[in-house]
């Protein structure tokens, strides 16, 4: 996902730094270049080693060291696409607030004129301080995106604000600063995961959706610039919106919430064609019968219902079938009335439902096929993207 893009960290004084190490893992398997600046305090935490086996690059720490015709800070600063300083402790922070350079740090976040995202982590009294605080507004003012310190446990053992924001969250806010934004945007509803329906207050009827290829595509259509709602029965974080539901009912109700402005909807989920008729609202009894019964009603085929009310929207269905998957795919998509329905065989143990692979065929409303190769679920979702907006 990162691609060609050059990241910078800068790291100083806290238990977090450890954290870090982490980080830079993310970014070079998203196949970012990373550089990593500490302050010398930093490396009471994580040592130049660790972080230069990890970045796969020389670690700066003290300016002067690199006799090049460039100050070494303005080399760092003129490289990088983004900036991320992370642990950011209140001595960094109120150094850069006040545009102090005693560092090779703290100099190249002055010398820095791209985005630059600060992570403060520290003891929670210190992150209370009105003075800190005074400093954060003050960079946030000025531009800085601040990820705000989480409440928890911390390391001085004190309970309260202060710890190191998830580096998820750093890395979602890194990509979607720096990937490319479309130029229109469009709202995507996705839907993601299998619903699941309750039998009683212990058992429920679900299927194996694990959601996963709901979320690349949304994944996809956010890092493409879009505005994006995942609707999914799995508890999962991104940068954007997501809206957890669990029954067909529930994910047909969040998407009716959200479809009057939406653009596109995709249904990846795997939405129960049933559920009880009628809860029981204590746990059922084992009884002396071999057999119980459990009666079934219909649940509201959302797909078909959504396809009869659209007005100008793109919606897209998925088909998941395990014997004759393109002549009941052809049959589905009239049925339900959809502009493409991505068929996939799901009789298959490598593709399909769970897998990080599919391998899935495109149907137009016109008629059209168009068949992709196994591929992970990051592809697929690329290409079921570029297919509805060509
Ligand atoms: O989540 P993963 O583990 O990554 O697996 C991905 C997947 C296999 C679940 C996914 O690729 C997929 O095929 N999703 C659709 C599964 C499904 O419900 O297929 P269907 O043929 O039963 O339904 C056809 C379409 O109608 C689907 O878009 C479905 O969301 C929709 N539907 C179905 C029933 C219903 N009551 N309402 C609906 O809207």
């Amino acid at each position: 996902m990162l691609s060609g893009k050059n990241i910078l960290i800068g790291i100083t004084g806290g238990i977090a730094a450890y954290k870090i190490c982490e980080l830079i893992r993310m970014y070079k398997r998203n196949n970012a270049n990373v550089r990593v600046i500490c302050t010398p305090n930093a490396l009471n935490f994580v040592t130049k080693l660790t972080l230069q086996n990890l970045s796969q690059n020389n670690v700066g720490i003290e300016e002067y060291e690199i006799n090049d015709f460039k100050p070494e800070h303005i080399s760092y600063a003129d490289e990088a696409d983004i900036m991320i300083i992370a642990p950011a402790s209140a001595n960094t922070i109120s150094k850069i607030a006040n545009g102090i350079c005693d560092n090779l740090l703290t100099s190249t976040v002055c010398a820095f004129k791209k985005p630059i995202i600060i992570a403060p982590a520290m003891n929670c009294n210190m992150w209370e301080n009105p003075i800190v605080q005074e400093n954060i507004k003050k960079l946030s003012t000025l531009g800085y995106k601040i990820l705000e310190p989480e409440s928890g446990f911390l390391a001085c053992g004190y309970e309260g604000n202060g710890r190191l924001c998830q580096i998820d969250k750093i890395f979602d806010e890194t990509s979607a600063i720096l990937l490319p934004r479309n130029e229109v945007k469009k709202k995507y509803i996705i839907t993601a995961g299998g619903t699941i329906e309750d039998i009683d207050p212990v058992r429920y009827i679900s299927n194996y959706s694990s959601g996963k290829m709901g979320t690349a595509i949304a994944d996809e259509a956010f890092y493409n610039g879009n505005d994006v709602v995942l609707i999914t029965t799995k508890d999962i974080k991104r940068p954007y919106k997501i809206i957890k539901v669990k029954s067909a009912q529930e994910m047909q109700q969040a998407i009716e919430n959200e479809f009057e402005n939406a653009n596109v909807i995709i249904m990846a989920a795997a939405v129960a064609d049933y559920r009880v008729k009628t809860k029981s609202e204590q746990k059922i009894k084992k009884t002396n019968e071999d057999t119980i019964t459990l009666e079934l009603i219909k649940n509201p085929d959302i797909l078909q219902e959504l396809c009869k009310k659209r007005t100008h929207q793109t919606i897209v269905g998925f088909c998941a079938e395990s014997e004759n998957l393109i002549e009941n795919a052809k049959e589905k998509i009239q049925k339900k009335g959809c502009d493409y329905l991505i068929a996939n065989d799901i009789s298959r143990k490598d593709i399909g439902f769970s897998s990080d692979y599919n391998e899935v065929t495109i149907l137009h409303k016109n008629g059209g096929i168009k068949q992709l190769e196994k591929a992970s679920k990051q592809e697929i979702a690329k290409a079921i993207l570029k297919e509805i907006n060509e």
